[in-house]
């Protein structure tokens, strides 16, 4: 019962990305405040970005574009970073001027600041879902992310939110792990610290790895991508064929429990062995260069989060309906659909915003689980 009322659910909104999709039609949006960071993320490279912090749009300018937005038709607005705290000058007040606009606000973040003052802040202005990054427990949280005391700084972070928010719901609390060999095994353990806290869901997510030959063959009008999804530390953190094996152990253990969240493995279901061996994943049209407006600190909107210097336009200078779909967009697109971005492979963002038919292989591969005919995890 509950898998088809989920799917039901999803199909309507699978279908108007369709429709979006198929039209080029912006219907989300992932706005990097900054690049700057606070953590030092063995997994990620945004924090080693040079210049970053240059030319970021001042809270007055993200006020004037965020009227545009919602009546271009935008219906999420994703608060991104780096560490997007960095500018509390402006996070409240776009938090409360999408809410105003009746933007639906996510906010991901590694709860480095995420002190008393702050979160009342962000609770205030209307914060609808925060995603709290935890790789980990304890020391061994910090290890990943680079900076020593982290894990306390996340512990903090949950209690604000929980405490503060009070007896009402808003925002809905939700924990983002990426499982990659570094802390696959100690999940469980995560879990069962988080039972304390009101968490709606735990987002386990496949580490993304970008290969320099996929990025040096991604070149399109003479520009390269970044792709921030990277090691930090010279070291792959991709899987080892033994590990898969005992993190697949590790799945079926905890799928058995009973926790007080949903534990969302919905990702996995469009990996592969390669996706954990070689972070690759299959081909597949993207819907995020289609429906996904992704906006740099300096108001640059670019078709792909891992291609920031490729712009379509500027949200100080034009309105997103002249930007989103304009020549050098539907470009992109093509080369993206005839397989000609090689960064592809390795996009683990894409599955996130998954097409109608990943979305019935999911419930049919779901609905064979149930009934004990096939297990994909
Ligand atoms: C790029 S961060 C931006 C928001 C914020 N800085 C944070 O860490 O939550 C978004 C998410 O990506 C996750 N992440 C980091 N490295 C990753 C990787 N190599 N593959 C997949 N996800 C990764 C982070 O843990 C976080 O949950
Ligand atoms: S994952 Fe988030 S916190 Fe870590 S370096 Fe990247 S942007 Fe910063
Ligand atoms: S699939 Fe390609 S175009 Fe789409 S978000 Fe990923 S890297 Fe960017």
């Amino acid at each position: 019962m509950r898998l088809l009322k989920g799917l039901i659910r999803e199909l309507s909104h699978e279908l108007l990305r369709e429709r979006h999709h198929a039209a080029v039609k912006g219907l989300d949006s992932i706005a990097f405040l900054t690049y700057r960071c606070t953590s030092c993320c063995k997994t990620c490279n945004i924090w080693q970005r040079e210049g970053s912090g240059v030319g970021e749009l001042s809270r007055e300018e993200w006020l004037e574009i965020i009227p545009g937005l919602a009546r271009y038709g935008l219906r999420s607005f994703e608060i991104f970073g780096g560490d997007a705290i960095l500018r509390k000058d402006a996070i409240y007040d776009i938090t409360s001027a999408c809410r105003d606009h009746g933007i639906a606000t996510y906010f991901p973040t590694n709860a480095n600041l995420c002190d008393e003052e702050t979160v009342r802040g962000l609770i205030e202005a209307g914060l609808g879902t925060v995603y709290i990054s935890i790789d980990d427990v304890d020391e061994l949280h910090d290890q990943v992310r680079g900076v020593q005391g982290s894990f306390s700084k996340v512990r903090q972070a949950l209690e604000n939110f929980s405490r503060l928010r009070g007896e009402g719901e808003t925002p809905s609390i939700v924990v983002c792990t990426t499982l990659s060999r570094l802390n696959f095994r100690n999940f469980p353990k995560l879990l069962s610290f988080l039972e304390q806290y009101p968490v709606q869901a735990v987002y386990p997510r496949p580490l993304g790895e970008f290969s320099r030959a996929n990025i040096e063959a991604s070149s399109l009008d003479g520009k390269l991508p970044e792709p921030y999804f990277a090691s930090s530390d010279g070291e792959s953190h991709l899987m080892s064929a033994e590990e898969l094996v005992e993190m697949r152990t590790m799945i079926r253990e905890v799928r058995g429990g009973n926790y007080p969240f949903y534990v969302n493995w919905r990702t996995y279901y469009s990996t592969s062995d390669d996706t954990f061996l070689r972070g690759e994943y299959p081909r597949c049209h993207c819907r995020v260069a289609t429906t996904v407006v992704t906006v740099n600190p300096n108001g640059d909107v670019v078709p792909c989060p891992f291609f920031r210097s490729y712009v379509l336009g500027n949200l100080t200078r034009e309105g997103i309906d002249s930007i989103w779909g304009n020549e050098p967009h539907r470009r992109f697109i093509q080369a993206q659909q005839r397989g000609n971005l090689a960064i592809c492979r390795n996009c683990n963002t894409r599955v996130y915003y998954s097409s109608l038919s990943e979305t019935i292989r999911y419930y049919l591969l779901r609905t064979a689980e149930a009934l004990g005919i096939f297990r994909k995890l």
